[in-house]
């Protein structure tokens, strides 16, 4: 086959989407929107890629972020065909086959590429493009066809009369087309249309005119062509996305209690036999071990658990690591630079940052632990703060191996005890303790009796 060329459509605005970001850069799937097509026109190894920018086009780029694309700009919006014809730049002079992509088409599969191309090529067209059913298609333009389905053209929605609004075939927004047709249509479309813009479209009335041969490929499941417009299709898509990737793990052996509402991201990866309850949001690179249980209600961005772990109802955890047989929360917060060790319990209330948790320590109830190295076996009492922050700067704190933290205890940064330390309960902390020492901050305790009595009779007298 010819070499191949790719131009991905990402100036435009969104207006639809009522926002100051530009419609391509909108999440979907942890990843912008633009990012999905232009995978999948990188799958198809072309010899170039030309991505139009326009809006935010600054913020398009550094969110592409590769190199090996060409940037054109297109500085206004004047319409899809113009946005084509702004890349004339990079393929003016190319001789090979041109598929253009909407950025905003996310789902379009390297198989329907394929299919189109190979179309494309056999039958020799000038243009190919992509066309599909839809139960409703409003929104899209759609392809109108004389009596003897022969194409005429295409009408976008907002031109077309309600006998035309009632056609179901529409325009995918993907075509496949020669270079030296497309750049002269170009040239010839006008932007007499309701929108006043350049249409892309119309190049297929252009081609046809002049007796070319266009020719469309349809497209079975409709949910690979449908574009993002507004907020409602962005969250629709968002499902569709969701459904394929709980779909895939369940098939791979992870069980989903509820996959309406357990959010996994593409990076993402689980072992098998793990269990996820209800209102799961697993992000970014995070990576699950086998047998894992999470109870419900957890938020994940780039954690790695080992197998065995459980986490119980509500936690989140960002950038940290956890060994096997950990248990976890519930209302844990394990913040980045955490990192747990095998048989580690953190409950309810705990909060920990760039905390290096040895084996089968324990930390189970309302404590802080902030640039702290913990060893092996040491219980952490409740109550317990690691005093980190001065208001300037960072101190860490080291706790021994088999350390007894009595609850209410504030270990003033920098400071370490030693390995079997003991400190005892309400001690406030602010010199290293030697390694099997009890550490204790001398109180008087002092008990009045019958206090509370006269106290009441007091507060009486002044009431009356
Ligand atoms: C377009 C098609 C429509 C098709 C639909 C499929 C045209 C005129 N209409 O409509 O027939 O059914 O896609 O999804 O082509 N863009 C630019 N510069 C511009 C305008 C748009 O780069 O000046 C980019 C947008 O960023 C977007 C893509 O082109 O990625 C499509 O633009 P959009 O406004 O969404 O076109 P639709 O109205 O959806
Ligand atoms: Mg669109």
């Amino acid at each position: 086959m010819r070499d191949l060329g790719v131009i991905l459509l990402a100036a435009g605005l969104g207006k639809r989407m009522k926002s100051s970001l530009p419609k391509v850069l909108h999440y979907l799937g942890g990843k912008p929107l633009f990012s999905y097509p232009l995978k999948t026109a990188r799958s198809l190894k072309p010899k170039r890629i030309a991505i139009v920018v326009g809006h935010g086009a600054e913020a398009v780029k550094s969110a592409c972020g590769v190199n090996g694309v060409a940037w054109v700009l297109q500085k206004n919006q004047r319409g899809t065909g113009h946005a084509v014809g702004c890349s004339k730049e990079v393929f003016g002079e190319f001789s090979g086959h041109l598929i253009i992509l909407n950025g905003d088409v996310p789902l379009i599969t390297e198989e329907s590429l394929l299919k189109l191309l190979r179309d494309h090529s056999e039958q020799n067209a000038t243009l190919t493009f992509v066309t599909a059913r839809l139960d409703e298609p409003a929104g899209y333009g759609r392809i109108l066809r004389n009596t003897n389905g022969e194409l005429i053209r295409v009408v976008e929605e907002r031109d077309a009369t309600e006998a035309e609004k009632k056609i179901t075939e529409i325009n995918a927004g993907i075509y496949a087309v020669s270079p030296r047709f497309l750049f002269s249509a170009l040239e010839s479309i006008t932007n007499l249309n309701r929108q006043k813009e350049y249409y892309l479209t119309d190049i297929v009335a252009a081609a046809l005119r002049s007796g070319e041969t266009v020719r469309t490929v349809q497209i079975e499941d409709a949910r690979e062509i449908m574009g993002i417009n507004t907020r409602e299709e962005l969250a629709l898509m968002e499902k569709i996305l969701q459904e394929r990737i709980n779909q895939r793990w369940m098939e791979a052996g992870v069980t989903l209690k509820d996959p309406q509402t357990t959010y996994i991201e593409e990076r993402v990866k689980i072992g098998k036999d793990t269990i996820i309850g209800p209102n799961t949001h697993l992000l970014g690179d995070t990576v699950i071990g086998e047998r894992c249980r999470i109870d419900g209600c957890a938020y994940l961005t780039n954690a790695r658990l080992a197998s065995d772990v459980h986490l119980r109802f509500s936690v989140v955890l960002s950038d940290c690591h956890v060994e096997a047989d950990a248990i976890i929360g519930p209302f844990a917060h394990l913040r980045p630079g955490t990192r747990l060790g095998r048989r580690v319990h953190v409950g309810n209330f705990v909060e920990t940052k760039e905390a290096i948790i040895g084996e089968g320590s324990k930390a189970n109830h309302l404590t802080y632990l902030g640039d702290v190295t913990v060893g092996r076996d040491a219980n952490i009492g409740a109550g317990t703060i690691t005093c980190n922050y001065d208001g300037f700067k960072k101190y860490r704190t080291a706790i021994g191996d088999r350390v007894q933290v009595g609850s209410d205890s504030t270990l003033i940064a920098p400071v370490s005890l030693g390995d079997d330390a003991y400190v005892a309960t309400a001690t406030t902390v602010r010199h290293d303790v030697p390694a099997g020492a009890l550490v204790y901050n001398e109180r008087v305790e002092k008990v009045r009796e019958g206090w509370t009595k006269r106290k009441r009779k007091k507060m009486e007298k002044l009431k009356a």
